[in-house]
């Protein structure tokens, strides 16, 4: 197994207009729904919610963040790690030291046929392409789910995601540590006093893509063979079949790839965008504008600058306001670093207020911005909560999840949606999202789902 990587500073801490079935995404894989494994009544799974007994665990995607998650989950003291899923039979071995008891499947789908009566609760750690998959399976099976991020691959995905879990009334939490940590919570505790004033411009960049994994790459010719321990159809899922390419896609550096991921925005976006959504308590965005490169047909682009307008609310001033992301190490890093006075972290949220500036990171303490301006400020220390613990806890019924999947679906809709725009670059989109559709670039709206490999097809939802 290789070793988990999160989404941390190195050295840090841790189409659709097209048609009715493309629009419709979402039920369980072909060969699946009809597999008896049907939604649990509401009063019943808030009752088991109340209980205070172990919570049956299944982890799916074992490698990589998926150690890392399992390890988390696993050090609760009421999780109760039953099965184990993952399309790498030398992951699947690597965790099975560890919980020599569960239950250990390679197909995800042979878990909810055969073992769903055995869990309650379910991870879904795997590649971005399979999360609406798997996680819309688990919660009509009226499972619990904490599911990475993005929480899904297109917008109209994590639209159905966030709608199965309010049908289910499952416990949900998508796994944005950083919503957890003491470094956005002192932030939050820093706006929420007042010293920047209202907000009128919000700057969010990632060092991504650049030297973690390929973008900006063609389609690789020739194939490799598949490693035996490797299922490699398995591994592609709802994806278009394409030959398999020694360390290119699995494990980790299928995230610049479009069939598979969602490039440095969709990876990073969820975790940089958090502060801005989460501390003004942003509405949808009005319009989406890209100034980058497009993508190509298979990866997205080395670089990107996407700049949103939101409308405005109490926290921000008159007019809509515009909160741009840069990637790719492409942020105004020297206005950046004069108003900081110094280095910035290359991965962060940047508000603008009437009063100051106040600097967000995951990694880091927040800073106000210019520092002799607010050095009387003490920054206070913020709460850090294990955000593992917090989705345990809440299957159990006490608290609540702090990232359920309707915020991780807004979230990684935002996020998304920057994706879309990059298709059409130097436009700006206006964005109906009521009616979820480009109104004024309907072919725009083919972005916003995709299509899947037959066999693995989605159904209305
Ligand atoms: N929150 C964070 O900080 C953080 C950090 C890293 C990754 N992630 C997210 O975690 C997810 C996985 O990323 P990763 O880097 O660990 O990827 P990875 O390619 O290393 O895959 C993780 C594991 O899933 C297994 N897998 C792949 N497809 C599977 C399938 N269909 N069924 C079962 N197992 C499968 C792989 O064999 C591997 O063991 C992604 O959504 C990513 O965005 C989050």
């Amino acid at each position: 197994m290789h070793s988990p990587r999160l989404d941390s500073a190195p050295g840090g801490s841790a189409a659709m207009s097209a048609g009715p079935s493309r629009r419709s995404i979402l039920s369980a894989a072909g060969g699946f729904a009809g597999a008896g494994v049907l939604a649990r009544p509401l009063d019943f799974l808030r009752e088991r919610r109340r209980t205070r007994g172990l919570v049956r665990h299944a982890a799916i995607g074992v490698g990589g963040m998926g150690a890392a998650d399992l390890e988390q989950l696993a050090s609760h003291g009421a999780m109760d790690v039953v099965a184990l899923c993952d399309v790498d039979s030398a992951h699947l071995a690597a965790a099975a030291k560890l919980f020599p008891n569960a239950r250990a499947v390679r197909d995800w789908r042979e878990l909810f046929r055969n073992d769903a009566p055995v869990f309650d609760s379910v991870n879904a750690t795997i590649p971005d392409h399979m999360h609406a998959p798997v996680m819309l399976a688990a919660l009509r099976a009226g499972k619990h789910v904490y599911g990475q991020k993005p929480l899904t691959r297109t917008v109209a995905e994590a639209r159905a995601v966030a709608r199965a879990a309010r049908r289910a009334g499952s416990v949900t939490q998508m796994g944005i540590q950083n919503h957890s940590n003491a470094h956005y919570s002192a932030a939050l505790e820093l706006f929420r006093a007042g010293h920047i004033g209202r907000v009128h411009a919000v700057h969010v960049w990632s060092d991504r893509p650049a030297g973690w994994w390929p973008q900006g790459v063609e389609r690789a010719s020739g194939a490799d063979p598949v490693p035996d321990t490797l299922a490699w159809n398995l591994w592609l899922g709802v994806a278009p079949e394409r030959p398999y390419k020694k360390d290119l896609y699995h494990p980790f550096s299928w995230r610049g790839f479009a069939d598979f991921g969602t490039g440095a925005q969709g990876d990073m976006g969820c975790h940089l965008m958090d502060p801005a959504l989460w501390f003004l308590g942003l509405a949808a965005p009005l319009s989406i504008r890209s100034d980058g490169p497009p993508p190509n047909d298979e990866s997205y682009p080395l670089w990107s600058r996407v700049r949103y307008e939101f409308p405005p609310n109490a926290l921000t001033t008159r007019g809509p306001l515009p909160l741009t992301w840069h990637d790719g190490g492409k942020a105004p890093k020297q206005e950046l670093e004069e108003l900081a006075a110094g280095p910035v972290d290359p991965n962060a949220c940047l508000f603008f207020g009437e009063h100051g500036a106040l600097l967000a990171s995951p990694y880091l303490p927040p800073r106000l911005l210019p520092a002799e301006k607010f050095a009387a400020v003490p920054i206070p220390a913020g709460t850090a909560v294990n955000h593992w613990h917090q989705y345990v806890d809440a299957v159990r019924g006490k608290g609540t999840t702090s990232a359920p999947f309707e915020y991780a679906a807004f979230l990684t809709e935002v996020a998304l949606l920057g994706n879309v725009a990059l298709r059409f670059p130097h436009e700006t989109l206006a964005w109906d999202a009521k009616r979820m559709r480009f109104p004024e670039r309907p072919e725009a709206d083919w972005y916003l789902s995709s299509p899947v490999r037959k066999g693995w097809d989605f159904q209305e939802s």
